[in-house]
């Protein structure tokens, strides 16, 4: 008799967000259960039925249904999407005040529930609501995290995909940091096709003309401002990434993933409460080994002070 065990993830947060998240689930058929939950009901209710609506031409049967927090008690993952409406112009850190107010009392029902899964935080931003969701619901360090500068990578990737017209898949590397505009590319790690980035680039200067490696990290950077002022904000990028992830850990592949996590000392930053993005393995048991990306001095200087700048904001909200 196999032992079949039946997963569940719970997304809380049914928004442009969330839906394109679990669309991203059904479409690849990563769980058994799928349960939605939405202060507004109805809006859950109603991305359940249309979501079941396509079984019949999904690769896997899944069950999809709205739920409530007692759903949480035996998830395997919770996603947490909920959070305001971004505004036009505004950064992810001038959202805190107001994801604050909605994620605080989410936490609160996840954490009375009784949930001990993994918890990955979605909302913005993402880095400090992943060291608050830390500290409020007491879970084990390998059990939060946010999904951080796993999307700024794929990012980089698709940029350099798009400039050189190769597989993306081909590049080897990591976007780290925040979430947000203290991120960034430590090219003396990425490497691609068998060599340094860097290098490929040099050796084909007449074919990329103009192509730099800092016009592609601020490309990087500036990616989910610019969807934002071009369609209202961002969903399949982020959506494609927290499946990829949820993957990750259902299907115990232990990949290396740059999302964001609590730093303890990590290359050579000693303060402590800190979220932020480094490489890590990831897999059923959550997040587990740091993978030292031996940073040069330079890089070293920018990962602590994009560190600084989302502790700055954690000690703020007191978490
Ligand atoms: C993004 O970068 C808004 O954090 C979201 O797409």
């Amino acid at each position: 008799m196999i032992a079949s065990h039946h997963n569940r993830v719970v997304i809380v947060g049914t928004g442009s967000v969330g839906s394109a998240v679990a669309g991203a689930i059904v479409e690849q058929g990563l769980c058994n259960e799928l349960v939605l939950i939405n202060h507004n009901p109805n809006k859950a209710k109603g991305l359940a039925m249309d979501l079941a609506d396509g079984s019949e031409f999904l690769g896997r049967f899944i069950t999809i249904r709205s739920g409530d927090w007692d759903d949480c008690a035996s998830a395997d993952v919770v996603v947490i999407t909920a959070g305001p409406k971004p505004k036009p112009g505004e950064t992810r850190m001038q959202e805190l005040d107001a994801a604050i107010d909605i994620v605080d009392p989410i936490l609160k029902h996840i954490k009375d529930s009784g949930f001990d899964g993994i918890l990955i935080m979605v909302s913005n931003p993402v880095d400090v609501l992943s060291w608050f969701a830390w500290r409020r619901t007491g879970l084990p360090r390998a059990q939060v995290f946010g999904s951080g500068a796993a999307l700024d990578t794929s990012r980089m990737k698709a940029i350099i995909g798009a400039t050189t017209h190769l597989d993306p898949r081909l590049v080897s590397g990591y976007v780290i940091g925040e979430h947000g505009d203290s991120q960034f590319v430590p090219w003396s790690t990425v490497s691609f096709i068998g060599k340094s980035f860097a290098q490929y680039l040099e050796d084909n200067r007449d074919r990329y003309p103009g192509v730099t490696l800092a016009g592609i990290e601020e490309q990087t950077r500036r990616r989910g401002l610019d969807i934002k002022g071009l369609r209202g904000g961002t969903s399949y990028g982020i959506a494609a990434t927290v499946a990829g992830l949820i993957r990750t850990i259902l299907w115990n592949e232990r990949s290396v993933v740059s999302v964001s996590t609590l730093i303890s000392g990590e290359y050579e930053y000693e303060e402590r409460d800190v979220f932020l993005s480094l490489p890590v393995a990831l897999d059923g048991s959550g997040v587990g080994d740091f993978v030292d990306l031996h940073l040069s001095d330079e890089e070293l200087a920018k990962f602590r002070a994009s560190a600084a700048v989302v502790r700055e904001h954690c000690v703020l909200i007191g978490g």
